[in-house]
């Protein structure tokens, strides 16, 4: 099992490129099952994940080539049996985004549900909901969605209870093919949700609204092929511009779009950090600046992304001051807290959505284990700081979520290397 060894204490200097968004090209990936005609989506990033997810595609019958620019080349028009097994399914949970497009498409589909996973329980009720609504008939059998529609879809208004990612990614694509108009109420508004819906209306959805809380689709008979361009990963974005301020250095990614990182900004810029932007570019400079603590609470986009709040318990692990990292999207998601503290952090949990964190001197490189995605990456974070080596245990985590994230450390000054 792969381990990075780090040995911190370098401020991180120079500039990297941002690679695609996972979760982005995920649900984009599962869009492509609602055509029969060629689609390709460029600047899909290199991760274990998305081989899930393109895996997945081959199963059911789809064609799918990734050509020497790692542009994937999808086209579903002839599948086999539409089912999505629990091998599958357990180990990457977007493979159920494939529900909705295959319900739509199809007329039917198995899919496992995904079941829980380290940081929550995340349950699907949201998207299976909305689905019956449309006309679906939904069994839940020995763990599988039995999903069916023979005479296909209908639109409807739709009102998510949740605020859901997934569920609202589901819906969108189900109601593309689905006879006269849905409109979905609550939605989330995250840009990926934005983008997918931007690739919906590429392959010739009548789709609107996308990116505010209500979407309204107009269905038609098909859609046809096309192009698409995966926007820029904000998380990944994010995590090394904290990386950047927890080190005291200075970088600058690009292809980046600052615009998706309003939040994450203003909180570094609130630690102190000097933050300039362009078009496609975010630079960091902490040089000589003092570090502060910062209050995090996590909320559905606009607000703070909960997938950054590890990343900024490991910058406030080592700030001037305490402050209080508050977590309302997942029931599970402060298991770096205790791996971080082996550094020599000073982090208090309270119930199972507050963390109080006091800054500290320093940390003090130790073994620690890598747990969930982003737990995976604030681990990173706090090595990067640490005095001494750090290795990190069960980085297959990381390899979810950061493509070749050694070599983007290393081009930024880091002291980093895979072991095995
Ligand atoms: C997406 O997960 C992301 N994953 C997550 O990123 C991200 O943390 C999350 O959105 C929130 O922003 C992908 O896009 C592949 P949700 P998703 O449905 O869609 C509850 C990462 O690190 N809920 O928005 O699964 C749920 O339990 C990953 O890259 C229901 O109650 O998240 C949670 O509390 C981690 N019923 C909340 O909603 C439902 O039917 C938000 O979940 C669906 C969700």
């Amino acid at each position: 099992m792969d381990k990075l060894s780090i040995t911190g204490g370098n401020p991180l200097s120079g500039r990297l490129r941002v690679s695609g968004a996972k979760n982005s090209t995920l649900p984009i990936l599962a869009g492509t099952l609602l055509t029969d005609q060629p689609v390709t989506i460029c600047n899909a990033p290199h991760l274990h994940d998305v081989t899930t997810m393109i895996e997945l595609l081959g199963s059911l019958g789809v064609e799918v080539v990734v050509d020497e620019k790692l542009n994937v080349e999808v086209c579903a028009r002839s599948l086999g049996e539409l089912l999505a097994p629990y091998e599958l399914v357990k180990t990457m949970r977007a493979s159920f985004l494939v529900l909705g497009p295959l319900v739509a498409r199809f007329g039917q589909a198995k899919v496992s549900l995904p079941g829980g996973c380290a940081i929550g329980s995340r349950p699907v009720d949201q998207h299976l909901k909305g689905l019956e609504a449309m006309g679906a008939d939904i069994e839940v059998v020995d763990g599988y969605v039995l999903a069916k529609a023979p005479a296909g879809l209908t639109g409807r208004d739709v009102y998510m209870d949740v605020v859901t990612v997934g569920g609202t990614q589901n819906l969108m694509m189900a109601a593309c093919l689905a006879r006269g108009t849905t409109r979905l109420y609550n939605c989330a508004q995250e840009p990926e949700v934005v983008d997918l819906g931007n690739f919906l209306a590429t392959l010739g959805a009548k789709i609107q609204g996308y990116g505010s809380s209500v979407i309204e689709i107009q269905g038609v008979e098909s859609l046809h092929g096309g192009t698409h361009m995966v926007m820029p990963d904000r998380v990944e974005a994010g995590t090394y511009l904290v990386a950047a301020a927890a080190t005291g250095g200075c970088i600058r990614v690009v292809d980046a779009d600052p615009t998706t990182l309003t939040a994450v900004l203003e909180k570094l810029q609130q630690a102190g950090a000097r933050i300039t932007t362009g078009d496609d570019w975010i630079e960091l400079d902490m040089r000589d600046r003092q570090l502060r603590a910062v209050d995090i609470e996590t909320a559905p986009y606009p607000g703070f992304p909960t997938d950054m709040q590890a990343q900024f318990m490991a910058l406030n692990a080592v700030a001037e001051g305490a402050a209080t990292i508050r977590e309302t999207i997942f029931e599970n998601r402060f298991m770096h807290v205790q791996e971080i503290n082996r550094l020599g952090a000073n982090i208090e949990v309270h119930g199972q959505s507050m963390a109080v964190v006091h800054g500290v001197d320093g940390l003090t490189g130790a073994p620690v284990m890598a747990t969930d995605l982003r737990a995976s990456s604030s681990l990173v974070i706090a090595a990067l700081v640490a005095h001494g080596t750090t290795v990190i245990d069960r980085i297959y985590h990381i390899d979810r979520g950061y493509e070749t994230i050694e070599e983007k450390l290393q081009q930024v000054g880091a002291q980093v290397q895979r072991v095995s």
